[in-house]
This record gives C-alpha cells, sequence and structure tokens, in this order.
C-alpha cells in the first residue's frame, strides 16, 4: 500500500508511521513526503529514511488551484492508496478531498467533536482544553471529509487532564496517543479492516 504523508510541523506523527513501517506492523510504504512548509523538521525525519520530500507551499505554488494541481500530479505519478494529515496545517482542496474520499486519514489532539474545527489547531486545542477545565481529553483518528475535523471517526483515545497540567505537559501526553492511534488506524486500513457507514466506521 503507498502512503502519503502530508506535513507542516516537526513530524512526530510522520517518526511514529516510519517506525511502525520499519517494525513491520504496518503492510505498507510511504512514497512521499508533501509539506505546506519549505522548513518543516518533518522533511529531515523522511530525508533521514530515504524518503523524498517535497515542498509544496504559498512561495512555490503561490495559488490554491496550482497547489491543488501540483498534489494530484504527485498523488497519481506515485500511485497513491491512502494520504495521511500529520500534522497538516493547510487545506485540502475538496477536489482531493473527493477524489481520495474514505482514502485520507486526520489525527487531531482532542476527542471529536470537542475542541476541533476552525481556530483549534495545536497548542490552541490543549489552552481551549485547560481554559475549559474539562477532566479528560485525547486524541482523534478520523476519515477527512469537506469539513475541517470533521469526517467519520476511526479511533480515540483518552488522556486524563491533571489539575497541575500546562499546555507543555499536556500536549506531551496527547502526543503519545496520537503516536499510538495514528499507525494503528493506518495498520487497521492497510489490512482492510476499517468500513465506512454513513458517519460510522465499523471495524471488521
Ligand atoms: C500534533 O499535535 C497533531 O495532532 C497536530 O499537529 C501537531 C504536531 O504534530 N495535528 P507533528 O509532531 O508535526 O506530527
Amino acid at each position: 500500500m503507498n502512503i502519503a504523508v502530508f506535513v507542516s510541523g516537526g513530524g512526530t506523527n510522520l517518526q511514529a508511521i516510519i517506525d511502525n513501517i520499519k517494525k513491520g506492523n504496518i503492510d505498507g510504504n510511504i512514497e512521499v513526503i508533501i509539506s505546506s512548509k519549505k522548513d518543516a523538521y518533518a522533511l529531515e525525519r523522511g530525508k533521514k529514511h530515504g524518503i523524498e520530500g517535497i515542498y509544496i507551499g504559498k512561495n512555490n505554488y503561490p495559488n490554491l488551484a496550482e497547489r491543488t494541481y501540483k498534489i494530484l500530479e504527485i498523488l497519481e505519478e506515485k500511485q497513491i492508496d491512502l494520504i495521511i494529515l500529520a500534522g497538516f496545517m493547510s487545506i485540502l482542496d475538496k477536489e482531493i478531498v473527493q477524489r481520495y474520499k474514505n482514502r485520507i486519514i486526520n489525527i487531531h489532539p482532542s476527542l471529536i467533536p470537542s475542541f476541533c474545527g476552525r481556530g483549534f489547531y495545536g497548542k490552541k486545542v490543549h489552552e481551549a482544553v485547560l481554559n475549559y477545565g474539562v477532566k479528560v481529553t485525547g486524541a482523534t483518528v478520523h476519515f477527512v471529509d469537506e469539513g475541517t475535523d470533521t469526517g467519520p471517526v476511526i479511533l480515540q483515545k483518552t488522556v486524563i487532564v491533571k489539575d497541575d497540567d500546562t499546555v507543555e505537559s499536556l500536549s506531551k501526553r496527547v502526543l503519545e496517543v496520537e503516536h499510538e492511534i495514528l499507525p494503528m488506524a493506518i495498520k487497521l486500513f492497510a489490512e482492510g479492516k476499517l468500513k465506512v457507514e454513513g458517519r460510522k466506521v465499523r471495524i471488521k
């Protein structure tokens, strides 16, 4: 199974996927890493493992239509079966979402539908969790649809919020859970065990 991973930042989720493939837990291969940021450390992580990294952003493809065309061209050329959004901070045009329906997986650092959608990304999610005072948060892996963080949920795992948590301490524990459930969801997809029935994902 040919995988494309979309990144924008440090790439710890990408690293978790690379590590799981190397351990033989995932029957697939990362064919390409596409980054919306030229200097994303995630590109370095891929390079260390001989994975091609391509920057596609506002500096080299100024408008969305150009970026979309280039992305689709790469996905076709690499015969990609599954797209993973791993800390990807840009939007995917609906043409890509439609073409790869139920073959794009995203990781979000909260229990969707809480603390998600426009404006809830990265550290902002954990700030909102702490400000609200919830006792439980977690991470969600879901299929991407045309909304923001609105697609069918695949896996979730909880993290207890501690009274003395800071954004840093909480995000660290949530990230550890992300690194568990994202590779697990990819493994299930590769094994053909995910069946989408409307809003629900059945794990066979
Ligand atoms: C993670 O919290 C992820 O949930 C969010 O982006 C953050 C950075 O991820 N989408 P990574 O370290 O770049 O994988």
